[in-house]
């Protein structure tokens, strides 16, 4: 846990984080948020969903893509509406990579504010019903908005596979890999073959409130609990995090050992004093 922190933060602090960071604000987040859907899509683990080959082609030019007759990229155009993503040929295979690479660990950001459940009050009753069926069988590995230890963020999931696709692989996430579906078996290795369980006992009804719910859930700003105005939220939440950093950081550790260390240091030469003094 510790150490995981650790390498976290330290590759934050890294130069291709940064240079993808400062790339990504000026090139992409006009229309994309990492945990949140805006004009784009969510991008949360989108370096683990799609093969690095597909994201490099699609980023630089989306139209050849989806022009070359591939399936997913179809779908996905058409779930936004044929809205046409500019091409980035500009960028070169690195600057693409180290996005990619921000994207990636932004994905697993321990942003502890980030809230499932932070959506406005909706009177609509597949997404109430969704919502309650996914925190009992889904909160135990996923969230929607930031990618967990062990399954990918579902943010806009909605957008990329047609309906009869997601209620057969939540039915039954396995059978897609043993058909060879493409996207599931790539899908399955990005994550160490974790296997999701199966979810025979859900109607395609229940599965269709969750997926209601789900892609709601994604355009909403989960960076947001209801209870503060944003900016107030926002600058408690930057406190948070820093103390956590803090906390968990080399130097409270390091002067914590040395504090203890010169107590022991100065026990042991007290005790010699006190027996030199009794043995004269
Ligand atoms: C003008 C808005 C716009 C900008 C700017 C933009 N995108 Fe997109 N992006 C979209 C839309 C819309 C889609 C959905 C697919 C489509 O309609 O072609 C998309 C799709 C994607 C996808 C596929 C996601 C998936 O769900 O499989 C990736 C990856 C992506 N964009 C990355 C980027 C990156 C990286 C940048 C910056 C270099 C960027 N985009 C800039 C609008 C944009
Ligand atoms: C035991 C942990 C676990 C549970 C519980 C679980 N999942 Fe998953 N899920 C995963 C893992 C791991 C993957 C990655 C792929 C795989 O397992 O093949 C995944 C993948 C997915 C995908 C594909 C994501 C994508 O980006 O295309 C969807 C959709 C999904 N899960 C929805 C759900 C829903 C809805 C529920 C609740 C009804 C649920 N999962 C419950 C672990 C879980």
């Amino acid at each position: 846990m510790l150490q995981a922190w650790g390498t976290l933060y330290a590759q934050k602090d890294s130069v291709v984080f940064q240079a993808g960071k400062n790339s990504f604000r000026t090139n992409c987040s006009g229309c994309h948020s990492i945990h949140q859907e805006i004009y784009g899509p969510m991008l949360g683990s989108i370096s683990k969903k799609r093969p690095e080959d597909w994201l490099i082609a699609f980023i630089k030019n989306s139209r050849k893509v989806i022009r070359s007759g591939d399936p997913y990229a179809t779908t996905l155009f058409n779930k936004f509406n044929q809205q046409q993503m500019p091409a980035f040929e500009h960028l070169s295979e690195s600057e693409i990579k180290a996005i990619l690479y921000y994207i990636e660990l932004e994905s697993k950001q321990p942003n502890l504010f980030l809230n499932d459940a932070a959506m406005p009050a909706v009177n609509n009753t597949s997404i109430i019903e969704g919502k309650l069926a996914f925190q009992e069988h889904c909160t135990m590995c996923h969230f929607i908005h930031k990618e967990s230890d062990f399954a990918p963020a579902l943010g806009s999931v909605t957008k990329r596979h047609s309906r009869e696709w997601l209620i057969a692989f939540i039915q039954n996430s396995q059978k897609k890999v043993k058909a060879n579906d493409p996207y599931a078996v790539h899908l399955y290795h990005a994550f160490d073959q974790h296997v999701m369980t199966t979810m025979l006992f859900l109607e395609p009804k229940e599965i269709t409130d969750i997926l209601n719910y789900i892609e709601f859930a994604s355009t909403q700003d989960a960076a947001y609990t209801g209870k503060l105005n944003k900016d107030e939220y926002r600058k408690q939440a930057a406190i948070e995090i820093r103390k956590v950093t803090m906390k968990y950081s080399v130097i409270p550790l390091t002067s914590l050992a040395l504090i203890v260390f010169s107590l022991l240091f100065l026990l042991i030469f007290l005790y010699q004093v006190y027996r030199f003094v009794i043995l004269l």
